[in-house]
């Protein structure tokens, strides 16, 4: 007989599977289990937070605005009844934050079953974080680099051979379009918004896939997967034009998803028995989907780990050998 919680869980994933229109997983429940979200306070991130809330998950908003994560977390805790949801603070754009929290994580000396590399900024004019890094390149990329490696070490402790860990980390089709220049990875000589945040995305897959072959390579109990979770409609836009917003707020209802549909896939990435074990791939509308040629490029991945090594500054580890 299903338990209560067996209820919560097939009802969520039937849910899922109405929104997305395409796939109608059911999710087990995740009790007991730990995740962190990126960027957890809003849309896409938002959505992943509150419904792996829902599937009983203990889960760890982190975000860099402080009232608005705490504010997430009371209407999760609302809506889903489960009280195992907390807000972290952690801003992406400085390495110190993120190696502040990662020791504040540790502290609590909790397990980490599920990370989701959500957060991102798109078409910020061209500013520099607090580490000189081209924004783009250095939170959405570079801060989800640094977080995942500083974690690598609990993600795997987490875990075993019929339950593994796993890394969702979150592109964009964009990442289609971009290009890696390893000479000019901060956009120093020419600089174009969407140039920058394509790259961003492109660095992303890259990065998983490099990951997740590093992971296979030592046997360890950990899974990393891109998502592109389509085009949704939320804050992430806030930096287009005038003209982009208006033809966006009278064209949404048609062409863009909401946020739940958004967070379909990366839920599906995170909690889905069919992927078990299963790393390496890209998901889009729920589905396995092939990246840009460049994305699987062995030779580019391996130079773009040991430079973003060199970057945050810890080639000394071992994951980070080249
Ligand atoms: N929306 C789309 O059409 C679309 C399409 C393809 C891919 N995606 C991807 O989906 C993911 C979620 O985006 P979304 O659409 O849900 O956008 P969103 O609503 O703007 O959410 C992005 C989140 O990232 C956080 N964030 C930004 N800079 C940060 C920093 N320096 N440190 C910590 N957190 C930071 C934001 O916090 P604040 O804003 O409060 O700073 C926000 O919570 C992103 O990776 C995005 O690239 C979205």
């Amino acid at each position: 007989m299903l338990s209560k919680e067996g209820v919560e869980g097939v009802r969520i994933g039937f849910k899922l599977g109405e929104d997305n229109g395409k796939r109608e997983g059911i999710f087990p429940p995740q009790n007991g289990k730990v995740a962190i979200v990126t960027g957890g306070a809003k849309g896409i991130g938002y959505e992943t937070a509150k419904h792996l809330s829902r599937l009983g998950m203990h889960v760890i908003i982190a975000g860099n605005h402080e009232n608005q994560g705490l504010l997430s977390v009371g209407k999760i805790v609302k809506e889903t009844g489960n009280e195992k949801v907390e807000f972290m603070y952690l801003e992406l754009a400085s390495l110190q934050s993120i190696r502040q929290f990662v020791q504040r994580f540790k502290a609590k000396n909790a397990l980490l079953h599920v990370l989701v590399n959500n957060a991102a900024v798109m078409l910020v004019p061209q500013r520099i974080t607090a580490d000189g890094f081209e924004e783009h390149f250095g939170v959405n990329y570079l801060g989800h680099f640094m977080l995942t490696e500083l974690l690598l070490d609990t993600l795997k402790q987490s875990g075993s051979t019929d339950c593994n860990s796993r890394i969702v980390t979150v592109s964009s089709a964009t990442h289609y379009i971009g290009e890696l220049n390893l000479n000019d990875l901060q956009s120093r000589h020419h600089y174009s918004p969407h140039g920058a945040y394509a790259q961003s995305k492109l660095a992303l897959t890259l990065f998983s896939y490099q990951l997740q072959q590093r992971l296979a390579a030592d046997g360890s109990h950990v899974t990393s997967n891109v998502v592109d979770p389509g085009v949704v409609n939320t804050d992430l836009y806030k930096h287009t034009s005038w003209l982009f917003k208006l033809c966006k707020w009278l064209t949404s209802w048609l062409l863009f998803k909401t946020s739940t549909q958004g967070a379909s896939t990366v839920i599906y990435v995170a909690v889905s028995p069919d992927l078990e074990g299963s790393g390496g791939s890209y998901y889009a509308n729920g589905q396995k989907t092939k990246s840009a040629d460049t994305s699987y490029d062995e030779d580019l991945q391996r130079k773009l780990w040991a430079r973003s090594c060199k970057l945050v500054g810890i080639l000394e580890h071992r994951q980070c050998a080249s």
